[in-house]
């Protein structure tokens, strides 16, 4: 481990963009592309999203756990919820599926985590809440001087 934080906030979607925004300080200096950085931060807004929106449905009294690890070469990232949990995580994780169509969800949260990280491990208990541990390589680029 070289370096972590870790971040509590109530469950409320503005908070969203202070997830994205706290992801984005901590890995800038290690000089990740645009491209890659992007890729974190969407990575977060899917996660944040979903422990907001299904985990504890706008119940802002509740908090949502950030964790973020940097290794040698790669970035752990924990995002955590104490809310409803899920009971199936391979129908949850399956392109397309979602529980909210009435809210116009496309379903595609977890599908994207997956397709832009390197794992995506799903731990969830039925009305304990969801623990996504997600990892991602960054090799840190060191500027020339
Ligand atoms: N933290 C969570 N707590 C409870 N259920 C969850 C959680 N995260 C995901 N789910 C369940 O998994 C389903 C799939 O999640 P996913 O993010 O792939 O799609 P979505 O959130 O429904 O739609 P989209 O992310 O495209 O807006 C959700 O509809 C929900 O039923
Ligand atoms: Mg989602």
């Amino acid at each position: 481990m070289i370096n972590e934080f870790e971040l509590k906030f109530k469950a409320v979607l503005a908070n969203e963009l202070l997830a994205r925004n706290a992801v984005m300080s901590f890995l800038s200096p290690l000089n990740p592309s645009y491209e890659t950085l992007c890729e974190f931060k969407t990575i977060i807004s899917e996660g944040v999203s979903n422990a907001i929106i299904h985990g504890y449905k706008f119940d802002n009294s509740k908090d949502v756990y950030l964790k973020v690890i940097v290794y040698e070469n790669d970035v752990e990232i924990s995002i955590r919820d104490f809310g409803v949990g899920i009971d199936d995580v391979n129908e949850a994780r399956m392109p397309h599926y979602t529980s909210r169509p009435d809210l116009e969800r496309a379903g595609m949260g977890l599908t994207i985590i997956e397709s832009l990280s390197d794992s995506l491990h799903i731990s969830s208990i039925p009305g304990t809440g969801v623990k996504l541990i997600i990892r991602k390589k960054l090799l840190p680029q060191y500027i020339n001087e």
